[in-house]
């Protein structure tokens, strides 16, 4: 998609770095960053210069091919795909990228070793971007129907950041938004800021702007309220993780609005690629939720009037916070899956018609 009308994916190879957009500097600026090593990669996905569970997982992917650029030694690349793996614990893209990889390299000798990596990680991208294209098709016609039936613009609510920046390209939540846009449905977002790091203030604002999709950014607690009022046609929203009984894990907050969804009739959604789904937990008590720095929530950063990024302490010192990342919302809230198949019931028999 595009950024100052130039068509980007959000991650590349060139010359043996790979290159990301730094998300920890957007919206105020575009910064393209050299990954060289597998200690950039695990830093890069640790402090969320790359974010979203797809985009993380290929991020990975090219973590493992770094690492043979290092040293192919299997023990060392056990040890980065350990370490990669531990490096943000809920996407479960992340695990089953790094597990792709270190199938497809097993037992392969050094001099082929880099070329295979290479193209399973180029693969992994390849595949995501197809597949994300997939499921703003299947999608579309959701919004198409919602059209049909008001014949005025749709008012779609989402949450965090499940756009194209957090995939390799399209989004998952946003594809089918884009797909409506290109076919001229009337559409407007009502976009979640997404405390503590404002993603959707941050990331899909922006590039639901560079796409000339209109937006209203709502602070977190806005949703219910506009549902209330009928500004709500239906929410989409990613996820880190979804279990094979369609519980899904997602940033922090959207149990709430699907609470409020189910509360007043509004179809909510969830967009994801079958790399997120987990096959093997079955109660989402045991999905691991990522506990992060409370300075997320403790200062904000921002444009000073002189143009100067600025980081601010906005609690009292004392005060102490905690900062869950993630939550889940029982698939009984969720009206649908939106995935590169088709669309499905939450539930495993759903899943289950789709997949296996
Ligand atoms: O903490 P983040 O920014 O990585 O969280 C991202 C989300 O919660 C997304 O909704 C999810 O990863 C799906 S991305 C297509």
């Amino acid at each position: 998609m595009k950024i100052e009308s130039k068509e980007y994916r959000t991650i590349w190879f060139e010359n043996n770095i790979v290159k990301i957009i730094d998300q920890t500097k957007l919206p105020h600026r575009f910064v393209i960053k050299d990954l060289k090593t597998i200690k950039d990669v695990i830093n890069a996905i640790t402090i969320m210069e790359v974010r979203g569970a797809p985009l993380i997982g290929a991020t990975a992917a090219y973590g493992i091919v770094l690492s043979i650029l290092e040293n192919n030694d299997q023990s060392f690349l056990k040890k980065s795909a350990d370490e990669l793996i531990k490096s943000r614990p809920t996407a479960i893209n992340l695990k089953w990228a790094v597990d792709r990889m270190m199938k497809k390299i097993s037992g392969v000798n050094s001099n082929k070793i880099f070329e295979i990596a290479l193209n399973e990680a180029k693969e992994i991208c390849d595949e995501d971007e197809k597949f994300c294209e997939s499921i703003g098709l299947n999608g579309l016609k959701i919004i198409e129907e919602i059209h049909n039936k008001k014949k005025d613009t749709v008012n779609i609510l989402t949450h965090c950041n499940a756009g194209w920046l957090a995939t390799i390209n399209w989004g998952t939540a946003t594809s089918p938004i884009y797909h409506a846009h290109k076919k001229g449905i009337p559409i407007h977002i009502w976009v979640d800021e997404t405390r503590p790091r404002n993603q959707g203030a941050n990331l899909t604002s922006f590039e639901l702007n560079e796409e000339e999709v209109p937006n209203t950014i709502i602070a977190d607690n806005t949703g219910g309220l506009l549902m209330q009022r009928g500004k709500v046609d239906m929410c989409i929203v990613g996820t880190d993780r979804t279990l094979s009984n369609g519980d899904v894990c997602n940033k922090i907050g959207t149990y709430l609005k699907a609470l409020a969804a189910k509360d007043n009739n509004i179809p909510f959604y969830v967009a994801l690629p079958s790399s997120t789904i987990d096959w093997n937990i079955k109660d989402h008590k045991d999905i691991p939720i990522e506990e992060r720095n409370s300075d997320e929530l403790s200062h904000i950063e921002g444009l000073d009037n002189k143009g100067n990024l600025r980081k601010l302490q906005i609690y009292p010192k004392k005060s102490k916070a905690i900062n869950l990342a993630f939550d889940i919302t029982p698939a009984k809230y969720v009206t649908g899956l939106i995935t590169e198949k088709g669309v499905c019931e939450a539930s495993t028999e759903g899943l289950k018609n789709l997949f296996k």
